[in-house]
């Protein structure tokens, strides 16, 4: 059987890492959250109170901390479990400005295509189809209506007992959208050869039926 790379890519809160999961699990292959890397450099920026425009020094931190991510999704730096801490909105407030440095994404990049190297992964993102492994042997494109993925996102932050407000998330959804898409450097956009999948009427597991008859096509 064929070890193959998928590529699922997508705007903020489309339920990319949610079907990712469910695909990784099914198949027997890892996921690979990339914008939980972003997140945590973000969040270690914020911490370390380094200004964002500062890219000598930001990249200075990218090599000075150690990121780790667990086969449970559970987030490290430097030994510091921060899973919870790296979705807090002062991150997704500022995710998108570092990760539209250019250096930054460089190095992420090199870090996600050496965990793609062997196959057998599920990786997730804005610019996996794109850039991250362009020859990916199969690449979505998970779209959904504002309204809908911020509903979604609202009820998981219920879920978690985090504070949340709808009419915030839409807006908040909307600028990182449009930062992430209105980006120089590999900007958020559907690879010409990916399957445009638009979830706002689908199940969690009817998209991941979709993408798995994908797969299947391709073994
Ligand atoms: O996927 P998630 O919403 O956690 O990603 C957070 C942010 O990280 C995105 O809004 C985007 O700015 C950045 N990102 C990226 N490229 C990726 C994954 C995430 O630029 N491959």
């Amino acid at each position: 059987e064929r070890k193959l790379a998928v590529a699922i890519d997508g705007p903020a809160a489309a339920g990319k890492s949610t079907v990712a999961k469910i695909v990784a699990k099914k198949l027997g292959y890892v996921y690979i959250d990339t914008g939980a890397m972003y997140r945590s450099l973000t969040y270690s920026v914020i911490n370390n109170q380094i200004d964002i425009n500062d890219v000598d020094v930001i990249m200075n931190h990218l090599h000075e901390i150690q990121i780790d991510i667990d086969a449970d999704q559970q987030v490290f730096i430097d030994g510091e479990n921060v899973t919870d801490a790296i979705r807090k909105d002062e991150v997704s407030k500022n995710v998108s400005a570092i990760a539209s440095i250019a250096e930054v994404r460089e190095e992420m990049v090199k870090r996600q295509q050496k965990l793609a190297e062997k196959r057998a992964v599920v990786m997730d993102g804005r610019d996996i189809g794109t850039h991250v492994i362009p020859d990916a042997e199969v690449k979505v494109f998970l779209i959904a209506s504002v309204e809908e993925r911020a509903e979604r996102r609202h009820a998981e932050n219920v879920n978690k007992g985090f504070a949340s407000d709808l009419e915030q998330i839409k807006r908040d959804i909307k600028k990182r959208d449009k930062m992430d898409s209105e980006r120089e450097v590999s900007p958020l956009k559907k690879a010409d050869d990916a399957k445009e999948i638009d979830t706002t009427s689908l199940s969690i597991d009817e998209v991941a039926d979709t993408i798995l008859s994908l797969v299947n096509n391709e073994m």
